[in-house]
Formats: structure tokens, sequence, C-alpha cells
């Protein structure tokens, strides 16, 4: 989508509609700007009957007689004095659904001023609603969805003075290389596994180059060499051979310690010799989300330029059954020497992730966040709406809660008691990859706590909000792009551990 920021003047739009977002319950709104009250006459009835309450999450057409602007689309976001930012994306979002539902091509959107909002942080969250809103993973139908009518691509959003023009630019400039991280993070999940399997999706982990990102990409001789013996078992079953992929982005000074994030990337998990029931077996081929999620944040960092060093690390393979596979009772030996014992060929993201925790170490990084589709246990825990968070510092965890609780990518922590880790004691092995039904989240987190290195480390599980099959204001159906906003945001705010 690309955006352009004027300021408004009624009389000059030119376009297939103008939304305005509008507050509940504010008589005196439309008299803020003479342009607005324009555009409140163009309205008419509709404003004059009172219908539209500006409600949140509501919205209401009019129709105008004026030539170069035949529609105007209000869009309530509630009570001013209870305004959030995800009030304003949610806003967007439905601004833009009701543009493309009426097949407008262009759109201008009014922006209002919010008291204890800067027009910065407004457009921004107006942006990614925009943005966000419309997106489907349609490139494989040919009758395209709405009539085969594109949704709109040039969105002008429109300030009431000049102060206001200038911080929206900012704002529209962050919202939309945001965005863009979490469409590239949707659009990577949401490809099939015959589309994107482990070199496919480094294939366009390369392309980031093109922002400035150097991207490396170690095949399975050198993963065999290394010693990677998790991401090695987790491939074995199946013709296609495991990539590691390793993107840097050198925007911080010379020599200060980067943040490393690290992303499972299992491109079709069929659970392996300990298979999963068929049905809603084809939603496996999202459980490379987190890989997506850093992969996309990444691109955004290095958009936006922001001024530290960043590196994503990508473990991807696929996870087949056939006579070549790893089974349950193999002992594996991992990156950093220690073993594990294979107790379900299903619980494999955590094999992948323990070798690339390992490696994270070599970096000196000041801290490393992984991002994993990594247990059914966290959908049941917390569906939808959170993702589970677990590590070793807390003040690493507080950062990530509150950039969650900004971006509306939100997580709950877990605990990491040590009681949990009886669970996956080993008599074989240094430890089990699997603890049984009880607490899944957090053994898989205390598993992969073995492999790490001495650094601050923070679990993301997006199990449950990396996918949903139910979509709601900007999340879409399928893949999200979970964990690309928190990363993002997380990394605008950093100050040094
Ligand atoms: N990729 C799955 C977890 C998953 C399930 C993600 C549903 C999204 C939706 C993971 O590899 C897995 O299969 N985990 C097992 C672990 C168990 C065998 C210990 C699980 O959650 O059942
Ligand atoms: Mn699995
Ligand atoms: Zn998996």
């Amino acid at each position: 989508m690309n955006f352009t920021v004027q300021q408004l003047q009624a009389e000059k739009i030119t376009a297939d509609a103008v939304v305005v977002l509008v507050p509940q319950s504010e008589e005196s709104f439309w008299d803020g700007s003479a342009e607005l009250k324009k555009l409140a006459e163009a309205a008419g009835p509709l404003l004059t009957s009172g219908d539209f309450t500006g409600a949140r999450d509501t919205s209401a057409v009019a129709y105008t007689s004026w030539k170069k602007l035949p529609r105007i689309i209000l869009v309530g976001y509630g009570e001013t004095g209870q305004v959030s930012l995800e009030k304003l994306r949610r806003a967007g979002a439905l601004a833009i659904q009701r543009a493309a539902g009426l097949k407008c091509k262009t759109l201008a959107v009014v922006q209002p001023t919010i008291a204890g909002f800067t027009p910065a942080e407004l457009a921004q969250a107006i942006s990614e609603g925009l943005a966000l809103g419309v997106y489907s993973y349609d490139k494989h139908i040919s009758q395209k969805p709405n009539g085969g009518s594109p949704s709109p691509d040039k969105v002008t959003l429109l300030g009431l003075d000049a102060d206001q023009v200038k911080g929206m630019k900012v704002g529209v400039a962050t919202g939309k290389a945001v965005s863009d991280g979490v469409i590239l993070a949707r659009d990577l999940a949401n490809a099939p596994s015959n589309e994107i399997d482990p070199q496919t999706l480094a294939a366009r982990a390369k392309e980031l180059s093109s922002v400035g990102i150097k991207v490396t990409v170690l095949s399975k001789a050198q993963i065999q060499k290394l010693g990677m013996g998790g991401l090695l078992a987790v491939s074995q079953g199946g013709p296609m051979p495991p990539s590691f992929i390793i993107m840097e982005w050198h925007g911080g000074a010379r020599g200060e310690q980067p943040i490393v994030f690290v992303g499972k990337g299992v491109t079709f998990d069929s659970g392996g010799i300990s298979i999963k029931p068929g049905a809603g077996m084809a939603d496996m081929k999202l459980d490379m989300g987190g890989a997506a999620a850093v992969i996309g944040a990444i691109q955004s960092i290095a958009t936006l330029k922001l001024k530290r060093n960043v590196i994503g690390l990508v473990a991807a393979t696929e996870n087949m059954p056939s006579g070549t596979a790893f089974k349950p009772g193999d002992v594996i030996k991992h990156l950093n020497g220690k073993t594990s014992e294979i107790d379900n060929t299903d619980a494999e993201g955590r094999l992948i992730l323990a070798d690339a925790l390992t490696y994270a170490d070599r970096y000196k990084p000041q801290a490393v966040i992984d991002l994993a589709t990594l247990t059914g246990a966290c959908l049941v825990a917390l569906g939808n709406v959170a993702s589970g968070l677990m590590g070793n510092n807390p003040e690493l965890n507080n950062r990530i809660r509150q950039a969650g609780d900004r971006t509306y990518d939100r997580v709950v922590e877990l605990p990491l008691w040590e009681e949990y880790e009886e669970l996956i004691k080993s008599d074989v092995a240094d430890v089990k990859n699997s603890g049984g039904r009880g607490a899944g989240t957090i053994t898989a987190a205390l598993f992969l706590k073995t492999f790490i290195g001495n650094y601050p480390w923070a679990h993301i599980d997006i199990a449950g909000t990396g996918m949903t099959s139910r979509p709601s204001g900007y999340i879409n159906k399928g893949g999200t792009g979970a964990g690309v906003r928190l990363l993002v945001d997380l990394v605008q705010n950093w100050s040094n551990l």
C-alpha cells in the first residue's frame, strides 16, 4: 500500500471515498475545523439523523453530490477518553474493508487529533490498520475475491493542520515499513510447503539484501560439519535438505553487541513417525511462523534503518515420516554437545531451535529472543489472543511484555520453575524432547533452556497467535505475522541491557 500525507482541504479531495474517523458522543467534533465542517455538510442527512454514533467498530456510508468525491465513510473509534492505538488500528482496518467492499480504488482518510497521542503515533496505528486490514492470501486463486476488484492501494492521509501533517509523515513511514514486514511474514507463512521449503525460504531471505541485510545460508554439508544434530535428525525423514539462514543488520555502532532473533522454520510438520492426525494437518504448512516473523521483522528494522545491530537466525526443515526418518527412542547429539532422547518426533521444533540457540552464542549477543509455533498446549492455554513468553531475564521479559502491550502483539508470561524440569528428565540422555501433556508449553521452553548460551534469553510461543481461523480487525485468516510488530517495537525502544 502506498501512502501520501496532505493537509485536509475538503473541496480538493479527489477520491472514490474519504474516510472520517469519528469519536463517540462528541458533537463538537465536526466543528473542530472549517474543512471538517464542509465534509459534515456533504454527508448531510446521515449526520443530522444522529444514527451514526461513532461507537467503535461501527461504520456508515454517506453519498455526496460532489463529482470528485462521491462517498464519505464514517468509522467510529469510541469515546475520546478511552481511545487506544489498538482502537485506531481496528478503525483503519474497518475503513479499508468498507472501501474495498464498495470497490473504491482511491481513498483518502482524515486523521483526527486526539489528546494524549502524537500525530505520528496515530498515523502509524491508522496506516497499520489500513495496510493490514485487507490482506488475503489469494495469489493462487484465479477468480479473485470481491468480484475481482482490488482493494485501494493508494491512500492519502489527511491532517487538519501543517504541524499534524509533519508528524503524520513520520508515523506513516513507520507504519508502512512495519506493515510490509508483517505482510512478508504472512505471505511466507501462508505459502504452501510445495512452494516454501527450506531452500526457497532461504532464497526469499536472500532477497533482503536489497534493504542492506547480509544474508548467509548454511548448506546441509555445513550443518553436518558444525554438528547441528537436532536440525539434521528432523530433516532426515524427507528428501529436502535443511538450511540454516543467517541475516545480519548492522545498524548500530561497530562492536555493539547484537540482539539475536531465532525463528523456527519447519516448512511442513507432519509429526514425522509420531504422525499427526489428518484433520487439520494442512495448517502445519504454517509451522514456520517463527521464521516468518524473524524475516519480516528484520526487513522492517532495516527499512527503518534502526540504529542497532540485529541478527536473525532461522533453522529450516520439513518434518516427514519415512524409512529414513528419526524415530522415538533415538538419541541425538546437538551443537553444544548435549544429547536428547526422542520421545516424540512431533516435538521437533525444540530440537532445531536447540542448535540455533547454541549457534547464537557466537555473536556474544546482549539478548536472544526465539519465536516458534512450538506447542499445541500454548494454543489451548491462551487461544489466538496472546503468545506465551518465557525466559531467564526479568528485565528482558518486561520489555517484551511492554512492546507487546504497545503493539497489541501481546504476550503472557509463564513460569520456568524448576519443578517442571522433572518432566523432561531422561534415563538415557541429557534431556528428553517431550514432557507429556501437562505444562507442555513450559516443558518445551525448559528443553530450550538446556541449549542456550550465557546470554539473556526469551522464548515466545506463537502457536496460537501465529495462525488463526477467525479473522478480526486487521488480523487475517491463516498466518498472521504475529511477532513482527512486537520485535520491531522492541528494537525501536531498546536500550542496552
Ligand atoms: N508445530 C507443533 C505445535 C503446534 C500445534 C503449532 C498446533 C500450532 C498449532 C509442534 O511441532 C508439535 O507438534 N508439538 C507437539 C509437542 C508434543 C508432541 C510434546 C504438541 O504440541 O502436541
Ligand atoms: Mn510437531
Ligand atoms: Zn512443529
